[in-house]
């Protein structure tokens, strides 16, 4: 169950030293909280889409009209895989994952395996929408607004699986970065 309320300690003592993982819709704040997390903790920031970029050597625009979806998602997945091997053993970083990508699985799985914190970040569908419009970045499933909330309701089961479940509407990426620390009880180094 996702916790809300009130600052959770870690089990087996001392605070979260392990990687953090951001999870949510389109334009939860994913990156934007996430950069500022990771300076605030001075961890590394890690952003699976730049990832997949890099990997493809393509935008991610590029990819769903290039190659489709499901390429995307084959590649988002060996993206993450490596990223989590990766992660294993060294130090502890803040990543943003695309949106689809924790709907996924396998996807889920291999993160809850791994030991890492997923968070996930909340806001009103209307919010997010007004988000997504306002920044403006090329997004290939934010097209139509009726798909867009639909797509959200569908989705927001699987990201409420997440360890950390934080509402964000209202807030500014410099409140819901405060908030994650508080409740994660995480230490700056
Ligand atoms: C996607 C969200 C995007 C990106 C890709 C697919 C999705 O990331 O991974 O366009 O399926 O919701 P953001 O959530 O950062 O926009």
């Amino acid at each position: 169950m996702a916790k809300t309320a009130s600052r959770q300690p870690e089990q087996g003592g001392g605070p979260s030293r392990t990687s953090l993982f951001l999870v949510g819709f389109m334009g939860a704040g994913k990156t934007s909280v996430g950069q500022l997390l990771a300076r605030k903790l001075r961890w590394r920031f890690i952003d699976l889409d730049d990832r997949v970029e890099a990997r493809e050597g393509r935008t991610i625009a590029e990819i769903f009209s290039e190659l489709g979806e499901e390429a995307f998602r084959t590649a988002e997945s060996a993206a993450l895989s490596e990223l989590l091997n990766e992660l294993s053993g060294g130090d502890p970083a803040v990543v943003a994952l695309g949106g689809g990508a924790y709907v996924q699985a396998h996807n889920a799985n291999a993160i809850r395996a791994s030991k890492c914190k997923v968070i996930f970040l909340d806001a009103a569908v209307d919010e997010l929408r007004r988000r997504c419009e306002a920044k403006g970045a090329v997004r290939p499933l934010f097209q139509d607004q009726q798909r867009f909330t639909e797509l959200y309701h569908t989705r927001r089961q699987h990201y409420r699986k997440a360890d950390l479940h934080v509402e964000t509407t209202g807030l500014s990426v410099y409140a819901v970065a405060r908030q994650i620390i508080s409740l994660l009880g995480i230490e700056k180094r």
